[in-house]
């Protein structure tokens, strides 16, 4: 390379008028006005004009004709005010140009499999299977450019108050809990598997125990699971952790980060305290434990009510110790008309509901098909509890607490957008607190813990653990960004009986418990401080901070919704011989080198 860059594509300006430059990188768009020639180069940092001029030099101008987008070029020439007229504000090297002397070919782009333009609609799969291409559009660019701005705001925060970066292992023991492991099979070991960690929980506690006293790590965390557009199999946690504390110390330290990370990286002033709010509530009134407090339409119930209806849908729910619940879309007659309602029925269905009742209340008149059902009285009452007018729309669920909770919770931030109740721009941060420990497992018929097995419980609570699990309150909060859990912790146990007392609780025996968790207990027995801390979800975080759908914009390198990998087509078969040394068979004939399902 003959030419290397004197300038970035971002930088020259007025002031550089006059100069001889050469510049670096991908020429994005060709111009052919005839004599001339205009490219725009761009790199990381912005992008340039360049003008090829017949008159000035007929050879490079018919070189310059064999540009095409992608290109990597060096260009020297100088640099000149464009044309009066022709300025482009909307760039910061919109006054220049740089007329083009030498042209060198670094390396010519065959025609290319998708557009890099910003604007080029492009599959999502495209992208993924083109991820080179992808990110050299300026907006994955920018997010990661944001994302590395994020993380070095946090490392400042932390190593200002004194917290330690500690690297935790990758290849770890697989423990039951949570979600499904990712494995690996040791070949040293036949037959025996790590896992990748979903989290460096049981490790951060250890080095509490072994005096740490503040740590903090960006770390990688690994989960089979199935995944959405907020979930990866592989995604980065703050993970933090801290002895000598109380709730208030981890809540205090987040929320100064918070605080921190949107003044220095995002140029947002937000204000601490956050709100709080019970788990009980949360579900009461959003349907969620995750709640959107951007807005209202909050959730009614009307039970008691409507057990006293005919109509046998209320009737059930209630006698059978469910609920009916239902939110009043306050004056949305008009925007809601009467064929919508159908389509939110659907909704309401394909979400899991039996289906969803509506009243339309018009002057004094209540419209409904289950307006028969209720006498004139109830349904003055069922008005009056749900603070109906006139013109208003009311819906109701009826079923057990889960489903009518997830339906209304979904029907709440449909109607949320629907009606444009939902503001832009406002990033409200809240916590959840006083979260069960426990919850029942109708499936596997047993507790299981609401966030995960070291979670302590409150102290007043203790007495009740075995009695009644699931009134036991636990030290935990998560913490909720716009309706969307950014991150979750908890004061831990750090006593080796009341954690054998829960590992019993959930169905762990105590032989059991040594096996599994024998590290564990045994630094409870070495001297174990009161400790505990919380995990923030980073690319979370990062895709609610620049307004995006999904978390795979940003991450470099994410996986599709099924899993894989489809730039480097990962997962793959292995050859035979790899898989002989990990004593793995070979899956059957017909595909070679899967891995057997056989036990
Ligand atoms: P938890 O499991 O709640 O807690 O995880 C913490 C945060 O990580 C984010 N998160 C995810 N982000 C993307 N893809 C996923 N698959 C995914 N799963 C979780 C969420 C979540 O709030 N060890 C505990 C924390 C602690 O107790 O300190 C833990 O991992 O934003
Ligand atoms: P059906 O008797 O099933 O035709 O339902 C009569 C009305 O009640 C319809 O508008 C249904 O959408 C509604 N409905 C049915 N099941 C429920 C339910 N679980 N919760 C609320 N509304 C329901």
């Amino acid at each position: 390379m003959k030419l290397q860059r004197t300038h970035t594509c971002g930088q020259l300006q007025h002031q550089d008028v006059g100069k001889s430059v050469i510049l670096n990188g991908w020429v994005c768009h060709c111009r052919d006005h005839g004599d001339l020639l205009f490219i725009d180069l761009r790199d990381r940092y912005g992008v340039t004009q360049v003008v090829f001029h017949r008159a000035q030099d007929a050879g490079l101008h018919t070189a310059a004709k064999t540009l095409r987008p992608e290109f990597v070029v060096a260009v020297q020439g100088q640099v000149n005010l464009r044309p009066e007229g022709t300025a482009n504000p909307a760039l910061p090297t919109g006054e220049i140009e740089v007329l083009a002397q030498t042209l060198e070919i670094l390396n010519p782009a065959a025609p290319l499999p998708m557009e890099v333009d910003e604007h080029a609609e492009v599959s999502g799969e495209t992208r993924l299977r083109y991820r080179h291409l992808d990110l050299r559009r300026p907006g994955m660019q920018q997010n990661l450019l944001f994302r590395h701005r994020v993380i070095q705001t946090i490392r400042r925060y932390f190593d200002q108050l004194q917290f330690v970066d500690v690297e935790t292992p990758f290849l770890t023991k697989s423990t039951p809990e949570g979600a499904r492991d990712f494995l690996v099979p040791s070949r040293l070991s036949p037959g025996e598997f790590f896992a990748l960690p979903q989290s460096p929980q049981l490790f951060k506690q250890v080095l509490m125990c072994a005096g740490l006293d503040r740590y903090y790590q960006i770390v990688r965390c690994f989960r089979d699971e199935d995944l959405r557009a907020d979930r990866q199999p592989e995604f980065t946690q703050l993970d933090v952790e801290m002895s000598f504390i109380g709730e208030e110390d981890i809540i205090r330290i987040i929320e100064g980060l918070m605080v921190t990370v949107m003044r220095e990286a995002a140029g947002i002033s937000i204000h601490a305290p956050f709100p709080r709010i019970a788990y009980r509530e949360a579900v009461d009134r959003y349907g969620h434990d995750a709640p959107d407090l951007r807005f209202g339409l909050e959730l009614v119930d009307v039970t008691d009510l409507a057990r006293q209806s005919e109509f046998k849908v209320f009737q059930a729910a209630s006698a059978s110790g469910g609920v009916v619940r239902g939110l009043n879309a306050r004056a949305a007659s008009e925007q809601i008309p009467r064929r919508q309602i159908d389509a939110l029925v659907q909704f309401a269905q394909e979400i899991g509901a039996k289906g969803l009742a509506w009243m339309r209340i018009e002057g004094q008149t209540v419209h409904s098909p289950i307006a028969k059902f209720f006498s004139p009285d109830l349904l003055v009452q069922f008005q009056k509890r749900m603070e109906a007018g006139p013109g208003d729309v009311l819906f109701f669920v009826a079923g057990d607490l889960k489903t009518a909770s997830l339906a209304l919770r979904h029907l709440r931030l449909r109607l949320g957008n629907d009606l444009g109740l939902i503001p832009k721009n406002t990033y409200h941060f809240s916590w959840v607190v006083d979260f069960p420990l426990l919850e029942w497992d109708d499936e596997e018929k047993r507790y299981a813990a609401l966030h995960h097995p070291f979670t302590s419980p409150k102290p007043e609570h203790l007495a009740i653990l075995e009695e009644k699990p699931l009134q036991v309150l636990a030290r935990a909060y998560d913490l909720v960004l716009n309706g969307v859990e950014i991150g979750g912790g908890s004061i831990r146990i750090h006593d080796q009986e009341v954690q054998k007392r829960l590992f019993r609780l959930l169905g762990i025996t105590d032989e059991d418990a040594e096996i599994k968790f024998g590290f564990l207990l045994e630094c409870f027995r070495h001297g174990a401080p009161p400790h505990g801390g919380i995990a923030l979800g980073l690319d979370r975080i990062l895709m609610l901070l620049r307004g995006l759908d999904s978390i795979r914009d940003v991450i470099a390198f994410p996986k599709t919704q099924k899993g894989t990998c489809l730039f480097t087509r990962a997962p793959s078969p292995v050859a035979p011989r790899q898989l002989k040394e990990l004593g793995i068979q070979p899956a059957r004939a017909e595909k070679p080198g899967s891995i057997s399902h056989e036990k």
